[in-house]
């Protein structure tokens, strides 16, 4: 059953599920092993996982627990291209669709499709 509602346990699970289907990934994946490594139940993993359900949090309501720079970590990611900013997005989509209805998951297709679009103009890609 999707959710249709926002609360911080289905981002999780969202975030969560995003992210098996990253790893899954031969296009994309090699940039997140690269600096978390492959395994999702390390600390580092468990810590980013935390950071990015605070974040889509902090998004949703407009208050929460994040107040970092989302930019900035993918400044030093080499290789990005618009083709792994699509996979990105694709995934994520594919994720929102398992989690939440139509709606909701519009909204977070939404936001996540605007900051995207940011995150490739500041790499002028
Ligand atoms: C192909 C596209 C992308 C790749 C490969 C990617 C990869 C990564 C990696 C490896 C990190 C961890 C960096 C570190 O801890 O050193 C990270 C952090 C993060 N990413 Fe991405 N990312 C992508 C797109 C996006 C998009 C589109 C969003 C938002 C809609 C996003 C949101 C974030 C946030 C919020 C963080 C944490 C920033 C912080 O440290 O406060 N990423 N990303």
């Amino acid at each position: 059953m999707q959710s249709n509602e926002i609360t911080k346990e289905n981002i999780n699970k969202l975030v969560v599920t995003f992210y098996t289907k990253v790893l899954k990934d031969e296009k994309i994946s090699p940039f997140f092993i690269e600096k978390l490594g492959a395994d999702m139940k390390s600390e580092i993993w468990q810590k980013h996982i935390t950071l990015l359900t605070n974040f889509w949090f902090t998004i949703s309501f407009g208050r929460g627990e994040y107040n970092g720079s989302p930019f900035a970590p993918h400044m030093q990611i080499s290789g990005l291209d618009r083709e792994s900013f699509e996979r990105w997005l694709k995934l994520f989509f594919e994720a929102l669709d398992k989690i939440y209805v139509e709606d909701i998951a519009l909204k977070f297709k939404e936001r996540a499709s605007i900051i995207a679009s940011n995150f490739m103009r500041n790499l002028s890609i």
